[in-house]
């Protein structure tokens, strides 16, 4: 079983979307794994960098998607997103300058982060984009 497994209840209602947060959630799982096998801080820091890389990506995809139909809740999202960024970029200095301690505490917040993040602020939009 999955530390970590998408369900039903978290799509958006658009394929790519949902698809991303898949990939998201199977990197999570990644770092759930690393931990639980023992790998060092350095392959630790590498499935974290790819998954600060993958939001980056999926941010901007659901941004271009959001200001299609104009939606309306863009701003507030947009500072959902930023507030993660800010916190991210925190995690890859920490990575870059070979500090960096993969945690438990650090994947449940990835973890709890993502899913509220989905139910929350994700799904508002759900209504208003497109399969
Ligand atoms: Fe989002
Ligand atoms: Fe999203």
């Amino acid at each position: 079983m999955s530390f970590y497994s998408w369900k039903q209840e978290y799509s958006v209602g658009n394929d790519l979307m949902d698809k991303q947060h898949q990939v998201l959630i199977e990197m999570i799982n990644k770092m759930h794994d690393s931990m639980k096998i023992g790998k060092g801080s350095v392959e630790a820091g590498n499935i974290v960098t790819e998954m600060i890389d993958y939001s980056v990506m999926h941010f901007a995809a659901e941004e271009e998607l959001m200001k299609k139909v104009q939606y309306s809740g863009l701003n507030a999202h947009l500072k959902e997103h930023n507030a993660f960024m800010t916190k991210a970029a925190d995690f890859q200095k920490q990575i870059d300058k070979g500090s960096f301690t993969l945690s438990m505490d650090i994947i449940n917040f990835l973890r709890d982060w993502l899913t509220d993040h989905i139910l929350v602020n994700d799904k508002a939009y759900s209504k208003f984009v497109g399969k």
